[in-house]
């Protein structure tokens, strides 16, 4: 009799631990997106001075970038309910992006993305060395590559952004001047395109991309397991455990790396697979379809939880696809204090295939002097 009078008290309790745990989640999906403080990117760095710029649509999108690295720090996308949700992941202040081992967060990556191997290559018979940052390889263009670089920046209006940048001649060890000019330009069908320029005064070799870390669910919420992905390749690039290509181009058909239809990222990332133990899970390059003059279809990616798309397009013959396997939480706090775990972000790095200066049966990443290097890449996001 007593225990049956101690049941409706029971049910009352569980009813409002299920509610408070709900008003949790719920807390953290409708969690109020802004863009960091202005004033904590403000300085100079070498003479040279470093703001937060923001752009901003007729449709009230938004993205914020900071001439220090070409970073993005921030892209504020409407979601279902009409309220901002930060797709990508980044930090509250300027200080934090210039720590040692920062994962590149946002960045402009040059004058070579991705791996080098051994930080060796030759041109014309000369050959060149550059730091070795990451096992045995060159990375990213060196560690003072063009993501520690400030940019020389002009807000055009409104929606536009421009940056430029000299990369002097050895510096990280490539040769020639080379004089890269970058625009950020926010359409009103709310897509951020980035248009890449580059010329050189000596032969060189070039291939930008950008380091963005987006997590379409809002950053700090849960990691992009649960998206879905579509990336616009029959092929992809195997590599070795240091991840340098084989030179081989494999089909994806009946593997992990088929990507034709959409399909949920953490599906198959824990599968018994050489690749994915190599790429310590997605970090690959994949060789789309369709590359041209004109910006083409190379990836569609999906979060679960807030029905947010990005579509990715690229005059680019590749996209590097980057499940965030490096993150670890351990690093610094993201913006808001959040932390970011392990594939709590993903990136999509269109560009040339990596360590193209030594497989040559890949596209050329060579640039000549009279030559222009140009290359477009758009980020496109909706809500369903
Ligand atoms: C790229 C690389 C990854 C990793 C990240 C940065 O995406 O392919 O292996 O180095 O940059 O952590």
């Amino acid at each position: 009799m007593r225990s049956f009078l101690l049941l409706p008290v029971f049910l009352s309790l569980w009813i409002s631990a299920k509610a408070s745990l709900a008003a949790g989640t719920d807390t953290l999906k409708t969690k109020t997106y802004m863009i960091p403080d202005k004033a904590n990117f403000d300085t100079t760095l070498n003479g040279k001075a470093v703001h937060l710029f923001t752009l901003e649509n007729k449709k009230h999108m938004q993205v914020a970038i900071t001439n220090y690295g070409g970073r993005v720090v921030s892209i504020l996308v409407s979601g279902k309910d009409g309220k901002p949700v930060d797709v990508v992941l980044g930090y509250d202040k300027l200080a934090t992006y210039r720590k040692k081992g920062e994962p590149y967060f946002g960045a402009l990556i040059g004058r070579y993305g991705n791996r080098i191997a051994k930080g060796k290559f030759t041109i014309d018979g000369k050959g060149y060395n550059l730091a070795i940052n990451n096992g045995v390889n060159a990375l990213h263009g060196g560690p003072a590559g063009f993501h520690a670089q400030v940019w020389d920046a002009r807000q055009v209006n409104k929606t536009t952004l421009q940056l430029s940048y000299r990369s002097v001649d050895g510096e990280e060890g490539y040769p020639g001047n080379l004089d890269v000019k970058v625009t950020y330009t926010l359409t009103d069908d709310n897509a951020l395109r980035i248009d890449y320029q580059a010329t050189t005064d000596k032969t060189t070799v070039v291939n930008l991309t950008n380091h963005t870390y987006f997590n379409l669910n809002g950053e700090g919420n849960g990691n992009i397991l649960g998206h879905t992905l579509m990336l616009n390749a029959d092929k992809f690039a195997p590599v070795d455990n240091t991840l340098i290509p084989t030179g081989q181009l494999a089909g994806v058909s009946g593997t992990p790396f088929d990507f034709r239809k959409s399909f949920r990222i953490g599906a198959r990332i824990k599968g018994d697979d050489e690749q994915l133990k190599n790429g310590k899970g997605y970090d690959h390059n994949f060789i789309l379809r369709k590359t041209g003059k004109k910006p083409e279809l190379a990836a569609v990616a999906e979060g679960d939880k807030t029905g947010i798309t990005m579509n990715v397009y690229t005059t680019e013959p590749g996209v590097q696809f980057y499940s965030g396997n490096f993150l670890n939480g351990r690093a610094y706090n993201g913006k808001g204090g959040v932390n970011y775990p392990i594939r709590s972000g993903f990136c999509l790095e269109t560009q040339h295939f990596p360590d193209s200066p030594n497989k040559p049966q890949f596209p050329s990443t060579e640039l000549k002097p009279g030559g222009t290097y140009k290359s477009t890449t758009i980020y496109q996001f909706s809500a369903k």
